[in-house]
């Protein structure tokens, strides 16, 4: 395994020709895209795993139990961020053994059921490991955020190596995906502030979807009672 310096910033950029700036960047950014790629391969695997689940699921029940499924690779700047905001060092090595998040699958299901249905199908799989489990739906956070996170590890089979590589998996229902979104947008624009009121308001429309959820599963009991059996 390849495990080298990734240096963000280029050294005495002033002191070195073109050609040596260019072929600094291709040596020293190569491994990091490489990697990458590994973890889009990883998140790939998982997205195609969510998505066999939701076909064969169709087929028995005749309706699909995820909404929407969506993936990203954390970019460059936010793992510098994560890593100085860890006080790690800035190495390869450190981004796979200390970050669990550089893959994301998001996966938006209607009902509140699908969520641990889904939770639990995958990870019953026998190339997926269970690495860490956070249940944000039983317990959610200060601010009424919920939703299911999975850290899980998965290989990928490249030509000459088998790697495990570690994957985050969100598991939410439309509503509480309505309200992280919404959440996520003001406290971006608002630059991490929220005034004491806000914070209530917030807190009380989380706990208003959370009752969403639990009646709308309760309809989809009497919709779909074969489901249940
Ligand atoms: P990060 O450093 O943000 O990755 O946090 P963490 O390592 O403590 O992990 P955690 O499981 O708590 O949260 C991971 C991810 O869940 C975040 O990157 C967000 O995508 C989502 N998340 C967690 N808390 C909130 C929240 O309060 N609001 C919204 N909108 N999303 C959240
Ligand atoms: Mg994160």
């Amino acid at each position: 395994m390849e495990h080298t310096e990734y240096k963000p910033y280029l050294k005495d950029i002033t002191q070195i020709s073109n050609e040596q700036k260019l072929e600094q960047i291709m040596r020293e950014s190569a491994p990091f895209m490489r990697l990458m790629r590994y973890y889009k391969c990883a998140m790939m695997e998982i997205e195609t795993k969510l998505n066999v689940l939701n076909e064969e699921y169709s087929l028995e029940h005749d309706r699909n139990p995820i909404s929407s499924i969506k993936t990203r690779l954390k970019r460059l700047p936010s793992i510098v961020e994560k890593l100085e905001r860890l006080n790690l060092p800035m190495s390869l090595e450190t981004v796979e053994r200390e970050l669990c998040d550089i893959a994301g699958v998001r996966v938006i299901c209607p009902f509140l059921d699908d969520v641990y249905t889904l939770a639990e199908a995958i990870l019953k799989q026998d190339d997926v490991t269970l690495i860490r489990k956070k249940d944000y739906i039983k317990n959610p956070k200060g601010n009424g955020y919920r939703s299911l996170h999975l850290i899980v590890g998965i290989p990928i089979f490249l030509a000459k190596e088998k790697r495990m590589m570690k994957v985050e998996i969100q598991l939410r229902t439309i509503a509480m995906d309505c309200w992280a979104s919404l959440e996520h947008q003001m406290r971006y624009k608002k630059d991490f502030y929220f005034s004491p009121e806000m914070e209530k308001e917030l807190f009380e429309c989380a706990e208003m979807s959370a009752v969403l959820d639990t009646r709308m599963d309760a309809l989809r009991k009497e919709a779909f009672p074969e489901e249940n059996q």
